[in-house]
């Protein structure tokens, strides 16, 4: 066979014949790679950003999910039947409606809401993760001394009304001020305005939660969230 065959580009009889860089083959798709391996190529960019983007999501989850509640045996015998079916099956709808788990502690309440939010977070869907505890901090960083303080103060308590879908953890186990209550009640009149579903446990009764923070916001916010979540008791 003649050589110049192999060449990128030639003339024969004034007809210009380019050949596809990938396959050698004559095309005269644009750049000259033909239309079967241009298809190829975009195909391979796809599976890449893909794979980056499901690189991204599992370095975030890490970042997010505390060690000790990534892996759990779910036949460990402490934790609640019903909680681990939660784990496994619950999905957040568009109704806004979230979920209110209730029970002792160590019977794998936490743990059901952070496989919950798992399945959420791989399957695209923005979660944030938090405690009560940590909005009680929150709430005392508004008015530190400390500008950093402050503006993480800010963003927690901005992202825990944004966020895609919320978990506070441990409900009650803050030490509720007429402030942090002020806040809980901000949050949740926020998020169930925009029908975005909070997942929250706690070991208290509704009755106990709502005297613990305050004739102000107490009744009202386990109202809400009564009417916005589906409570299930271990
Ligand atoms: N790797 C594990 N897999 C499953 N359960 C575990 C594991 N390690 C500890 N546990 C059990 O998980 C329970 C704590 O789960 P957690 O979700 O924190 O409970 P809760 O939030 O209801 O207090 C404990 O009873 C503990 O014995
Ligand atoms: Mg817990
Ligand atoms: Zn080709």
């Amino acid at each position: 066979m003649n050589a110049f065959l192999f060449s990128d580009r030639h003339n024969l009889l004034d007809v210009e014949i380019r050949l596809c860089p990938d396959c050698h083959r004559p095309s005269d798709g644009p750049f000259g790679v033909c239309d079967s391996c241009m298809a190829s190529r975009e195909a391979k960019h796809e599976a890449a950003l893909q794979r980056e983007r499901a690189e991204k999501r599992a370095l975030a989850w890490d970042r997010m999910c505390p060690r000790l509640y990534r892996h759990t045996n779910w036949k460990h015998p402490d934790l609640s039947p019903v909680f681990c079916g939660l784990a496994h099956t619950w999905w957040a709808k568009d109704d806004g409606m979230g979920l209110g788990i209730y029970g002792p502690s160590g019977v794998g309440k936490t743990r059901a809401v952070w496989e919950i939010l798992r399945r959420h977070h791989f399957a695209g869907r923005s979660v944030l993760a938090t405690t009560a505890q940590q909005i009680q901090f929150a709430v005392g960083d508004f008015h530190s001394d400390t500008q950093m303080d402050r503006n993480a103060a800010r963003k927690l308590i901005r992202d825990c009304k944004g966020a895609g879908i919320l978990f506070v953890d441990d409900i009650g186990k803050e030490r509720s001020t007429p402030a942090v209550a002020a806040v809980l009640h901000d949050i949740v009149e926020t998020r169930v305005s925009n029908k975005l579903p909070i997942l929250w446990t706690s070991e208290m009764t509704g009755e106990d939660l709502a005297q613990k923070l305050g004739d102000n916001y107490g009744h009202g916010l386990i109202r809400r969230l009564r009417e916005f979540s589906t409570v299930i008791a271990a």
